[in-house]
């Protein structure tokens, strides 16, 4: 890949920048086969990490395996101490975090920093949550027995990464379970391992046990290694966020062991406006969503549905903002937008455009590839009147593709919107409760956002249905997937008094 030279970034702190495996709190520089991990902007050489090998696999699942014995029973003040202490430690070093994500992910600093707030927010959220994991007092048939519930630790979780949220993705699993009392094995994307090895050198300065956080990396050997998680039977759950193609290889290769899963996978998101939306709101509002990291986000708007009656001043007004993007160098404050991860997400965005221009959608704003900034750089496009048959109905882009399609009645745009195999998120604008509440009921989504495009938060249950996955993600239930209930029945007791 050729493209123009970036300036790299100064850290306030090169502490951070780590070039090796973290395994049983020990820094692990191999000197075999490592990989690459390019400036998406640059193209340019930016760290050489270790790809990892099977016994370096099993000596961190067997770090994680032995410090559970004795991490599943500190007290949960302690680890809300050191949940905290990650809080804390990720926001003082909030400038140089977001740095690493802009300079591995290509993002802008607006967007990275946005991240590392949002990823420091799951260690707030669970050193809170730590302390209050409840269990029940059940009342059994059998009058002479007393039955209650203990939420315990599932054991050793293997966390599995991608590449769009290089911290936020690693946070928001490993919160949860370091504060159930599991121990964790991370597995960064190989596009962007950098933020999670700040991570773990943070982890360190935050009081961790060693062995409770363990970082492996792979980027030729990532199938085997994902597997050699999926297999192990010390690892008791798999956390992944990604493709539902991979998600259903890791289910697959998790069934012998039958682990514990979680899954966050692909979706093909709806954004809805109705003719009595506020329209000012919904245009800056899908926006937002739509170019959040450049569209690379699971959640982005991928089909807008407009009203046929204010189709053409939707996408007008669309167009204008999106002409004020200033897309470049994500280090560079003044940009607003910055990259693409790699040239197959730039092909994808061709893809769907050059399709849905094929099938008679109408170009509103041209876009497109960027070249004297750099194979990655891709200008937004605006598409309106996209026919439903496009590719981009169906298909998720992951990238800045705009394309607006028309409905008339309420009917037909739920039927439009559920006619997908994903469900993570949809969004409706509309000032009218009774359509908003009818529609957020019909459709088959995990997450229903009204008049507003940006959701994500701590608080929030994050999780699909249908091919978007399971499991819930931050919020009172995120804690619930990292532990199992215990029954304790004690029978044969003296009559009550
Ligand atoms: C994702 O893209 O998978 C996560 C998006 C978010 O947490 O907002």
């Amino acid at each position: 890949m050729s493209a123009k030279q970036f300036p790299a970034p100064v850290f306030n702190d090169s502490e951070l920048i780590k070039n090796g495996a973290y395994i049983g709190g020990e820094w692990l520089e191999t000197t075999g086969e490592y990989f690459e991990v390019h400036n998406p902007a640059s193209g340019e050489v930016i760290a050489k990490l270790p790809e990892q090998t099977d016994e370096e696999i099993d000596r961190a699942i067997d770090a994680a395996y032995e410090t559970f014995k004795t991490y599943k029973n500190t007290s949960p003040r302690d680890r809300a101490k050191w949940l905290r202490n990650m809080y804390n430690l990720m926001m003082d070093n909030l400038d140089d975090l977001a740095k690493i994500i802009a300079w591995e992910n290509g993002k802008a600093m607006s967007d990275a920093i946005g991240e590392i707030k949002y990823a420091a927010s799951y260690f707030e959220w669970y050193a809170e949550e730590a302390p209050r994991l409840y269990g029940a007092t059940i009342q059994p048939s059998n009058p002479t027995n007393r039955v209650i519930t203990l939420r315990q630790p599932v054991g050793v979780c293997g966390i599995i990464c991608p590449w769009n949220f290089p911290s936020a993705m690693i946070t928001r699993k490993a919160a949860a379970a370091l504060a159930t009392g599991c121990t964790v094995v991370i597995k960064p994307d190989s596009a962007t391992p950098l933020s999670a090895l700040a991570l773990a050198h943070l982890s360190e300065k935050a009081g961790f046990p060693k062995g409770s956080w363990n970082i492996i990396m792979s980027h030729k050997n990532t199938p085997k290694l994902g597997l050699r998680l999926c297999e192990s039977p010390k690892v008791k759950k798999i956390t992944f966020t990604g493709s539902t193609y991979v998600g259903k290889i890791l289910m697959q290769q998790s069934s012998s062991t039958l682990k514990k899963l979680s899954m966050e996978l692909g979706g093909n998101a709806p954004l809805i406006v109705f003719n009595d939306a506020d329209l000012d709101k919904a245009v800056e509002q899908a926006i937002a969503s739509k170019f959040r990291g450049l569209g690379q986000t699971c959640v982005c708007c991928n089909r807008l549905y407009v009203h046929s009656s204010i189709i053409d001043e939707f996408a007008d007004r669309i167009a204008k903002e999106v002409e004020k993007f200033s897309i470049g160098y994500g280090l560079d404050p003044k940009n607003t937008h910055g990259c693409l991860i790699n040239a197959k997400a730039v092909a994808k965005v061709e893809l769907h455009k050059n399709d849905a221009i094929e099938k008679g959608a109408k170009v509103v704003v041209a876009g497109g590839l960027l070249p004297d900034l750099g194979p990655n750089f891709y200008s937004p496009v605006v598409l309106s009147h996209v026919p439903h048959n496009a590719l981009v109905a169906k298909e998720e882009t992951f990238g800045p593709l705009c394309p607006i399609f028309s409905f008339d009645t309420l009917e037909e745009v739920v039927a439009l919107a559920n006619d997908s195999e994903f469900g993570l998120a949809s969004y409706v604008f509309s000032k009218n409760i009774d359509t908003i509440y009818t529609v957020a009921e019909a459709l088959e989504s995990g997450i229903v956002s009204a008049n507003t495009g940006l959701f994500s938060d701590c608080s929030i249950p994050f999780g699909g249905v249908k091919e978007s996955g399971f499991g819930r993600e931050g919020s009172l239930y995120g804690i619930e997937d990292y532990t199992v209930i215990k029954t304790i029945n004690i029978g044969a007791l003296p009559p009550r008094i």
